[in-house]
């Protein structure tokens, strides 16, 4: 395929191919030294796992589950994560998704690394600067990898407990292949799963999309506040009921609410029979409503004060107009994902240096959703449609771009190394909508 870059895996030092000169990808490390605070082994494997329903799937696993185990750890620590490769022929890397971790420990094979070929292992190093929900997942081969199974969340307590909560549930969206055909579960739970919440006790939910399109996640039967957006805080959450929460593929959301005496669902829009359904007996349930108004991240929350925003100088600005490409391409009739007119390896280059701002807008001229993910840096959304927002900051890794609209972000260059910039629809960065923002 001469646009995958998920696929080929072996080009370490792309630092030559970007023009970075001097500086390569192995001075770009975590800490190579200190006793790491946590450890965790990731073993690549095949397993056949059971969903709830029954419905089998041959999945690729990390240590045998889908998904993979929760790594948990706390903001500042120093983590050490082995990655071990037991898959017969598929070579692995692991991409700790939304984690500004230094270049070298990003988990991209064919940009910071090698893929790790079958038998071999390699070691991560990072310390956490986020807090929050986040979650890796294999970055060879993505398209494939990440559907059958390489991928599991990660989650960072803050050093000191903000805001405590009784039941803390993280749930990962996922559509998997199975023995009956494909079907959407939160993790391998692809019927209604009940739990038992006592009226009082707060819940926070950790909504995971590790699926490569948009999903909507609905919560009905209390009042419920979004405290954070692909991990990041929200200031001051308003209480709202019965949104429609719009999820990027690869986007998180935090939600928080207080158990009432009568029972709580969560759903998805493409799975209406699964969900949780929360009662004081662990029987209680509810029908999901898909009815509401969609949740508007713009308008959410309160100002607060930032490092830069809409009013500074921005150093570079780049345009960046997606779209689809129909038309003949390499002998045969063949659809595209483009970046202003381009396809990856054609796509552009945004050169940056160290200290700069830089502020990037996202058009989408296209006809779909394009959840464009920025490795290494966290963009703070400046705009939509041309319209400020009014609301809380919004910190974002995965910037979801649906048809018609413009999105303008901007970012610190303060994280030097060479870094992919793609759709996380891995179909599309498949078809051409990858590139990169490199260091000069
Ligand atoms: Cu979540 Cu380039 O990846
Ligand atoms: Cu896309």
């Amino acid at each position: 395929d001469p646009v995958s870059l998920h696929g080929q895996g072996t080009g370490h030092g792309t630092g030559q191919a970007a023009g970075a000169g001097a500086v390569s990808v192995d001075d770009l490390k975590g800490p190579t030294t200190g006793t790491p605070d946590r450890r965790y082994t990731l073993t690549a494997q095949e397993a056949k796992i059971e969903l709830a329903s029954g419905r089998t799937v041959d999945a690729w696993t990390f240590n045998g589950q889908i998904p993979g185990p929760e790594l948990r750890m706390k903001q500042g620590e120093l983590v050490e994560i082995t990655l071990v490769n037991k898959l017969k022929d598929t070579p692995v890397s692991t991409h700790w998704h939304g984690l500004d971790v230094p270049n070298g420990e990003d988990g991209v094979a064919g940009v910071t690394q090698d893929a790790v070929q079958p038998g071999g292992t390699y070691t991560y190093r990072f310390r956490v600067k986020e807090r929050g929900t986040f979650w890796y997942h294999s970055h060879q081969a993505s398209s494939e990898e990440v559907q059958r199974g390489l991928f599991g969340p990660m989650v960072i307590d803050p050093a000191q407990p903000l805001r405590p909560v009784d039941q803390d549930v993280t749930v990962q969206a996922h559509t998997w292949d199975t023995s009956r055909g494909p079907v959407t579960a939160l993790g391998t739970s692809d019927v209604l799963d009940h739990r038992t919440a006592s009226p009082g006790q707060k819940v926070r939910l950790r909504l995971v999309n590790s699926d490569i399109v948009t999903r909507v996640f609905t919560l009905t039967g209390v009042p419920y506040k979004v405290t954070a957006i692909d991990g990041m805080d929200i200031n001051e959450p308003g209480e709202l009921t019965g949104r429609r929460l719009v999820t990027a593929g690869a986007g998180r959301l935090d939600v928080e609410f207080t158990m009432p005496s009568t029972p709580v669902r969560l759903a998805f829009e493409d799975a209406p029979d699964a969900g949780i359904a929360f009662s004081a007996d662990g029987k209680g349930s509810l029908a999901p409503n898909f009815g509401g108004e969609e949740f508007d991240k713009t308008s959410y929350g309160r100002p607060a004060s930032q490092p830069f925003g809409a009013g500074s100088t921005y150093d570079r600005k780049f345009d960046l107009v997606l779209d689809d490409w129909l038309g003949f391409y390499d002998g045969g009739f063949a659809l595209r994902q483009t970046i202003n007119g381009r396809v990856f390896p054609d796509a552009p280059m945004l050169m940056v240096k160290e200290g700069e701002l830089i502020r990037v807008r996202f058009l989408n001229r296209g006809q779909e959703d394009h959840p464009m993910h920025l490795h290494g840096h966290h963009v703070l959304v400046l705009s939509h449609n041309g319209k400020p927002l009014t609301g809380s900051p919004i910190w974002q890794d995965t910037v979801l771009v649906r048809p018609g609209e413009e999105w303008e972000v901007a970012f610190k260059a303060d994280n030097p190394g060479i870094w992919m910039d793609h759709c996380h629809n891995f179909g599309h960065a498949q078809l051409g909508m990858v590139m990169h923002v490199a260091y000069e």
